[in-house]
């Protein structure tokens, strides 16, 4: 019997920041790529040491790491994606990839930056750092079937990967890369509401994160419409319709609708 040989490319991360260091440590645990095909570089030993611990090749340059490397990924800040583009232009040659997760910077300024054809432009968050991500990618013009074989299965090693039009970028923005952050408010409310009502501070947070897990879980794993669940946890004059009538007079819905438009239009103004 014929046993298909593992697709074994070199990855290399230009700017070993947080999320870098998110998707290194999620490729290298699900085994997508050994360590030892992943390198990066850093200026201060600190960071080089971070990405050393787990296997991670490290190289003196970034330009060092577009030459080491078949999928090449920005991670550095987007205020410094042009310089570093503008610089690494002459080694990014025909025959790699270019991976952008630079928040805002369109797939046609990557281009014209870069002198790369085959780009694939991928808007990860950051549970990232707990396999957990939520990430969307775009495919610029020239990248191949098989480059986006690889992309998926380097963000599915870190959570779930969707593909859009680069056209909702900014509308991925403000939904999953900033929720979090919305979330995190809604369970550390959540825990004080608790403590509010009589509960431990520990217990209160730890009740607040799970039940946000478990809620998103029943979502994905049931299929069901969110309001179909919440409507099956609902009893006639019970406990829950009481909380939801106070979230509703609050204007729960309307303020996360409003928070992902407000930050739609802030991506749509950065970029
Ligand atoms: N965080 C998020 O939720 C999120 C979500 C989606 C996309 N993104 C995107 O992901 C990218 C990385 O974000 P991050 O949170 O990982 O940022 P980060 O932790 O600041 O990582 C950027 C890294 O690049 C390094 N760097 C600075 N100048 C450089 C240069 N000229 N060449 C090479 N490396 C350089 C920085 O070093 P120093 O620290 O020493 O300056 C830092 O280690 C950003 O473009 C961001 O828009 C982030």
């Amino acid at each position: 019997m014929m046993v298909a040989s593992p697709d074994v490319f070199k990855l290399g991360f230009v700017g070993a920041g947080n999320l870098a260091e998110s998707i290194a440590r999620g490729v290298a645990k699900s085994g997508v790529l050994p360590a030892s095909s992943i390198c990066t570089s850093h200026h201060r030993a600190e960071r080089r040491a971070v990405f050393q611990c787990f296997g991670v090749t490290i190289l003196d340059s970034s330009s060092q790491v577009v030459v080491d490397s078949d999928i090449v990924v920005l991670s550095v800040k987007p205020q410094i994606a042009k310089k570093v583009l503008f610089e690494l232009r002459p080694f990014l040659t025909d025959e790699k990839l270019l991976v952008s997760i630079a928040a805002g910077i369109k797939l046609k300024d990557l281009q014209e930056w870069s002198g790369q054809h085959r780009i694939i432009r991928v808007m990860p968050n950051t549970p990232s750092a707990v396999g957990e991500a939520a990430s969307v990618m775009c495919m610029g013009e020239k990248a191949t079937k098989k480059d986006e074989e690889r992309v998926t299965s380097l963000f599915n090693a870190i959570g779930k990967m969707w593909t859009a039009d680069e056209k909702y970028f900014d509308a991925i923005t403000g939904l999953s890369a900033s929720g979090p952050a919305y979330v995190y408010i809604a369970i550390e409310a959540l825990a004080d509401g608790g403590v509010a009502a009589g509960l431990p501070r520990d217990l209160a947070l730890a009740l607040a994160s799970q039940t946000v897990l478990g809620a998103a879980a029943m979502v994905f794993n049931s299929g069901k419409h969110p309001g179909e669940l919440k409507d099956a946890v609902t009893s006639p004059a019970g406990t829950t319709i009481a909380g939801i009538h106070e979230l509703e007079k609050g204007g729960f819905r309307g303020t996360l609708m409003s928070a992902v438009i407000a930050a739609t239009k802030r991506c749509q103004e950065l970029s």
